[in-house]
């Protein structure tokens, strides 16, 4: 198996640029995730709770979280698959103590209910085979203990996406399909089918709120419209477009004319809608 696990198209991806851009603007959207990471938490129990999880923790601002909430008795392990973001996670001060592990979650070998508590702030939706990574995950977690995690819902919910995402097939004329479910931000945005892979993997109790929320960052027009150009759906369309650089300066001037409008008392914001996942193993 490689190192990579069964998702070595993810692997890849998470390890090379579009990594190295969570790695350069983890800060930036550890901002705009804030609400999200909020609600994420909100009303947790973790009373008696000694082993938490963060599947795609990325640069562990969650799992650090996970472990302030849980205290110092407990032991959070924050996985993922990219060894760049988890460099920067060992980095931070407060990770000491935390245990940062590179894998697949889809196929890692588990310690059989290793864990009492897992979540997951966007990191459960790159699986080439969701059904077994969610077994798999199951299979990690304490019987009757709670799984929770924040996925997208769809694209015409979420501003943050559509809107770079329009700007850059109305620029490039490039064609973007709404994705479907295969791996990526959006896998999971129907609900429908998210529940489905839930229950095929004989998870119970399962309770998918949709959450309306928005992102907001105090950057700058200009440095918001850098972060466009490198995460989110826009970027997706711009690597799909492969426009000149000419091109690519029109995209980057349409991202920063949309931030004016949008910005309100120091603030730009994008409306967002989530679902919020519970599940009991
Ligand atoms: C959108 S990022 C979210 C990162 C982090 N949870 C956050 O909110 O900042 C998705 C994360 O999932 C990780 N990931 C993707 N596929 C994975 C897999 N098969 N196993 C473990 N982690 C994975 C990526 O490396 C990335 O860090």
């Amino acid at each position: 198996m490689s190192k990579y696990g069964e998702n070595d198209k993810q692997g890849q991806y998470w390890n090379e640029a579009p990594g190295q851009s969570w790695v350069i603007n983890d800060a930036s959207m550890n901002e705009r995730l804030e609400n999200i990471s909020d609600i994420l938490f909100e009303g947790l129990d973790v009373n008696g709770y000694n082993n938490g999880l963060d599947i795609g923790c990325g640069a562990g601002s969650t799992t650090r979280r996970l472990a302030t909430i849980m205290g110092n008795q407990a032991r959070v392990t924050g996985l993922d698959i990219s060894e760049k973001l988890l460099t920067l996670a060992r980095s931070h001060p407060e990770s000491l103590g935390k245990n940062f592990l590179q894998a697949d979650a889809q196929s890692y070998n588990f310690q059989p209910e290793g864990f009492d508590l897992t979540i997951s702030r966007f990191g459960v939706m790159f699986f080439e085979n969701p059904l077994k990574a969610f077994k798999n995950i199951k299979s990690a977690i304490q019987k009757g203990r709670e799984m929770r995690f924040v996925c997208w819902a769809p694209l015409g919910a979420n501003d943050f996406f559509l809107s770079p995402l329009k700007t850059v097939v109305d620029i490039t004329g490039v064609s973007f399909a709404e994705p479907g479910n295969e791996p990526g931000p959006l896998a999971f945005s129907d609900r429908n089918y998210l529940s489905s892979i839930l229950k095929a993997a004989e998870f119970s109790s399962i309770n998918i709120d949709a959450v309306e929320t928005s992102i907001c960052t105090k950057d700058s027009v200009e440095k918001n419209a850098a972060l466009l150009m490198e995460i989110g759906m826009g970027f997706r369309a711009i690597k799909e477009a492969a426009p000149t650089h000419e091109v690519l300066d029109k995209i980057r001037e349409a991202f920063v004319i949309d931030g004016n409008k949008r910005l309100q008392n120091g603030l730009i914001s994008y409306d967002a809608t989530i679902y919020r996942v519970s599940a009991l193993a």
